[in-house]
């Protein structure tokens, strides 16, 4: 027998408001609502539940509410519905309440029997009941409508437990478009929820268009867990996995991250080059050996205009740096230069005549009179501006009398992934060094950079690459055309030295932005690329934005700044996954618009946790320390309402591969199974390889 709406609406019927206010309604429950398990909603459900949704009927809707808390009142009479039974004495009784967030509308889109209606879920509530309207419990279909509302949910993540089961699906575009933080202790599930997302979504994807998928993930994994997650035989999620120590049978890649990718910033930080003198001289030196050409440390006659052209470049530099009239040595240091400059141009006069003759010549009379007062007894050595544009003026002009044009001082992009090898840039500092007059400053950092090229576990990685080109590293690291090459590539960096692992992340980072950045000027649309970084603590940690030496975590740091904020522009979209969100960078972390929430139980990441929702939807978070694992909060761009999922299962075989030890295998010699397990010591290769002994 088929009930009358209104009927129905009776017997779903559970307790009365009797508080309302724009961010909480609290509610009477009825004597007679359930106490634990409610079955008249079609089905069992529980009921009374923290963070279970009701409903409450408004002009043209339902209005969705969350419970926030329960509590017993004690009342002096029960409340009870018809007529009061005058024959019994009303005993002190225990009234239950509950307090309720506002979260939106629930409204029909199509009306007739029940189990025709559909509803449609929207945020926000612009009608609140008045005191006294009934709350209802909402049918399965009203519950899974609460949560599967929303356009483009492609793909199906999980199940929400407090909506009847509901499935909770995503849209792909808005999970990873707007950069996804996925937070929780360790063990909580974070690794399988990554894994599982980018399968889940590209076998999904698969299905659509019935062919491999145009996608490109991109997964830095700093334990080398996801080697096994994607080891399928099934196209899309067989991943391309560089690492240092490949196992080139199973088709596993060398990592290779050649040298003259690094920016000047990354040269800088690894050589801990001092700002004052260092750097220039490693900038400098890196413009030469990128340009393919060598300083000229002493001028040669065949070749004026080079040296002038050096010169030019060379006063910029230190005008830029405010050399000239900074503090002492520098001005002297640049006196120094400037007598060294004279003495390499006065034997040209000679053999000169004509315009070349007279630039020449007012140059070198102009560096006289500059050098001139300043070799007297306690010289007073700074220089002055117009001074310094004067001379940068001469200099020009001459450079221009013999030939030399804009574009050949225009120093080259000290930046760009020009090939080169690491025993040129040692000679390129070097000599520009010695063209600076810096030599012994320079010579630490020399030591850094001969110890860097001479390490063994850095040799295969940064070392012998001349034979992998830019083109090559792109398609190989990022994916082919049409990802022909497969849409994953894991990253292993669990066995890059620890000294250069954050130098090594932040190369990739940036050089797959920079690519992609390049790719959307080329073809004016975007390439969707997602980039995935684990344990993002260690390397999107937060740093002292004051400390003048860079050292490499926070340049590290910087790239995934610049990424989380102008990534989505460019078509990256960022996966982060930390188990210690307090200590991630806040400039990445706010721009995170979904987070995945796993249990946390520290404080101090729960209280972070709670400053990144709104007020009224901070109920479902209480709910953080206590969450099983597998079992995530959902909230942000990507879900319409925070729901709490239960994620899809993942079999063993397609789980990250965590590091825990386990003890109990290797003393046992066997596992669960029975399998046997056996560990041998033989240190022999471990000492080889320690001290670079190979066969
Ligand atoms: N979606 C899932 N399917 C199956 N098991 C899961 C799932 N999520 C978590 N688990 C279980 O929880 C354990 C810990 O998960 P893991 O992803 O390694 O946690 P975390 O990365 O947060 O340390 C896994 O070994 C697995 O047994
Ligand atoms: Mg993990």
């Amino acid at each position: 027998m088929s009930q009358s709406p209104f009927e129905h609406a009776g017997s779903l019927q559970i307790g009365t408001v009797d508080f309302v206010s724009p961010n909480e309604i609290k509610v009477a429950l009825e004597i007679e609502a359930p106490e634990s398990v409610t079955l008249n909603a079609g089905g069992p459900r529980p009921f009374p539940r923290v963070n279970s949704y009701v409903l409450i009927p408004v002009d043209d809707g339902f209005l969705v509410g969350q419970i926030e808390w329960l509590t017993v009142e004690q009342s002096t009479f029960p409340k009870r519905k018809g007529m009061q039974d005058f024959g019994l004495i009303d005993l002190p009784y225990p009234m239950r309440k509950m307090s309720l967030n506002p979260l939106g509308t629930l409204r029909k889109t199509t009306y007739g029997s029940s189990e025709e209606e559909e509803y449609n879920f929207q945020r926000g509530a612009d009608a609140l009941p008045p005191v006294g309207t009934g709350v209802l419990l909402p049918t399965e279909k009203q519950l899974r409508s609460i949560v599967e509302s929303g356009e483009h949910k492609r793909v199906k993540i999980g199940t929400s437990p407090l909506a009847g089961n509901a499935k909770v699906c995503i849209d792909p575009d808005r999970l990873f478009g707007r950069h996804l933080a996925v937070l929780g202790n360790t063990g909580s599930g974070k690794s399988c929820s990554v894994a599982g997302l980018i399968r889940w979504s590209l076998e999904q994807a698969q299905q659509e268009s019935d062919s491999v998928p145009n996608a490109r993930f991109i997964v830095l994994d700093p334990n080398g867990e996801y080697t096994r997650a994607f080891s399928d035989s099934n196209a899309p999620v067989k991943a391309r996995i560089f690492k240092v120590t490949p196992d080139t049978e199973s088709g596993e890649l060398l990592l290779q991250i050649p040298l003259w990718f690094w920016n000047s910033a990354e040269w800088c930080s690894i050589t801990h080059a001092s700002p004052k003198t260092q750097m220039p001289t490693l900038i400098q030196a890196l413009r030469f050996v990128k340009d393919g050409k060598h300083p000229p440390a002493e001028k040669k006659s065949h070749d004026t205009r080079r040296f002038l052209s050096t010169i030019l470049s060379t006063i910029q530099i230190e005008k830029n740096n405010g050399s000239p009239w900074g503090a002492f040595p520098k001005p002297k240091s640049f006196f120094e230069k400037l007598e060294k400059y004279k003495v390499g141009l006065e034997p040209e006069l000679l053999s000169l005549t004509g315009e070349e003759e007279t630039a020449l010549k007012n140059l070198i009379e102009y560096i006289e009179s500059l050098c001139k007062p300043r070799k007297e007894q306690y010289p007073h050595y700074d220089f002055t501006k117009p001074e310094i544009d004067m001379l940068l003026k001469l200099v020009s002009s001459a450079h221009f009398a013999f030939g030399g044009n804009e574009s050949d001082t225009l120093p080259i992009d000290v930046d760009a992934p020009l090939e080169f090898r690491g025993d040129s840039l040692l000679r390129s500092v070097e000599a520009t060094a010695e063209m600076l007059n810096v030599s012994e400053y320079a010579e630490t950092m020399l030591i850094r950079i001969r110890s860097l090229l001479a390490n063994t576990r850095m040799k295969s990685i940064i070392g012998d690459t001349e034979n992998l080109s830019l083109h090559e590293w792109l398609s190989t690291y990022i994916g082919e055309d049409s990802a022909k090459n497969g849409c994953i590539t894991v990253i292993d960096l669990s066995l890059v030295p620890t000294e250069v692992v954050h130098i090594i992340t932040a190369v990739i980072a940036r050089v797959v932005f920079e690519a992609l950045q390049r790719y959307r000027k080329l073809n004016t649309v975007t390439l969707p690329t997602v980039l995935v970084m684990e344990e993002a603590h260690i390397f999107i940690r937060r740093y002292n934005a004051d400390a003048e030496n860079r050292d490499a975590a926070s340049v590290c740091c910087q790239v995934f700044e610049r990424i989380a904020r102008e990534g989505r522009k460019f078509g990256i979209g960022l996966v982060l996954s930390s188990q210690r969100p307090s200590e991630l960078s806040q400039t990445v972390l706010s721009q995170c618009n979904t987070f995945l929430l796993h249990r946390i139980s520290n404080d101090r990441d729960q209280e972070l946790v709670n400053k990144l929702v709104p007020d009224n939807l901070r109920g479902l978070l209480r709910e953080l320390p206590s969450l099983p694992s597998q079992n995530a909060i959902l909230l942000g761009w990507a879900s319409e309402l925070p729901v709490l999922v239960k994620m899809n299962d993942l079999p063993q075989l397609q789980q990250p591969h965590s590091d825990d030890p386990d003890f109990w295998n290797v003393w046992t010699g066997k596992d669960v199974d029975g399998n046997s397990v056996k560990r041998n010591a033989d240190w022999k290769p471990i000492a080889d390889n320690w001290q670079g002994k190979f066969k």
